[in-house]
């Protein structure tokens, strides 16, 4: 879990969270072929469409076990969840309320430094179990600005879900409960993910060609 101790969001049984296996994404050069109107800028398809919908599938039933009769909050950051997002809660077979929290970086680039929060929280989450949903956990710098702001409410417990985390790349002591993929350290792209708020309607997870991200490090 995450930095400082929250109780544990159980299920009826009173078990904690068991954490299943991560899918790993090794392969940055995936056979799936990206369609030819986004070939100029897409270099290739990380994780397809398939593959999301599936991992969700299973993301929603680890999800319903942990907070089966809870009541359940989801906070999701903006904007790069959206799509994440409302696939996920969708395979939610449980009650739940949904609030939103804006976080931006300044700039076009890769980077998420210069976070600054764009909208508040306006559900009481005091008592609550909250499941904190973000799109990629990469240094960690937004979840452990997220975090404590959120504990500050005294929510019961915190669970974080990610579609997608980039390890290698960690620089705050955070972990997510439920992830979706480990990806390599790539700039990825799609399914709610941004260059410069573009691509985020791509259906699937990509790699941009390199000419598209002038000075990125990855
Ligand atoms: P940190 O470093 O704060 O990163 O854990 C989290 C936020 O940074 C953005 N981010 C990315 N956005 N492709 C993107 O489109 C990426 O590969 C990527 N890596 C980090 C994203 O906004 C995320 O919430």
């Amino acid at each position: 879990m995450v930095g400082e101790r929250d109780e544990q969001c159980a299920g009826p049984s009173g078990l904690t969270l068991i954490v299943t296996a991560q899918l790993k994404i090794k392969n940055s050069k995936s056979k799936t072929a990206v369609p030819s109107r986004w070939r100029k800028e897409v270099q290739s398809v990380l994780i397809t469409e398939a593959q999301i919908a599936r991992r969700i599938k299973t993301l929603a039933r680890e999800i319903e076990r942990d907070f089966h009769g809870h009541e359940m909050v989801v906070v999701a950051l903006l904007n790069g969840t959206v799509v994440f997002l409302a696939d996920l809660i969708r395979q939610l077979n449980l009650p739940l309320r949904l609030d939103f929290i804006g976080v931006s970086s300044y700039g076009l680039g890769t980077e998420s430094g210069n976070l600054v929060f764009t909208k508040e929280l306006r559900l009481d989450v005091r008592g609550r179990d909250v499941l904190l949903v973000d799109d990629i956990l990469d240094t960690g710098g937004t979840l452990s600005r997220v975090l404590p702001k959120l504990r500050k409410l005294q929510p019961r417990c915190i669970k974080v879900c990610v579609l997608l985390d980039k390890k290698e790349r960690r620089v705050e002591k955070i972990e997510a409960d439920y992830v979706g993929f480990t990806i390599p350290n790539e700039f990825v792209v799609g399914y709610g993910l941004d260059y410069g708020e573009r691509y985020r309607n791509l259906p699937y997870v990509g790699l941009l060609r390199t000419e598209i991200l002038p000075g990125t490090e990855s």
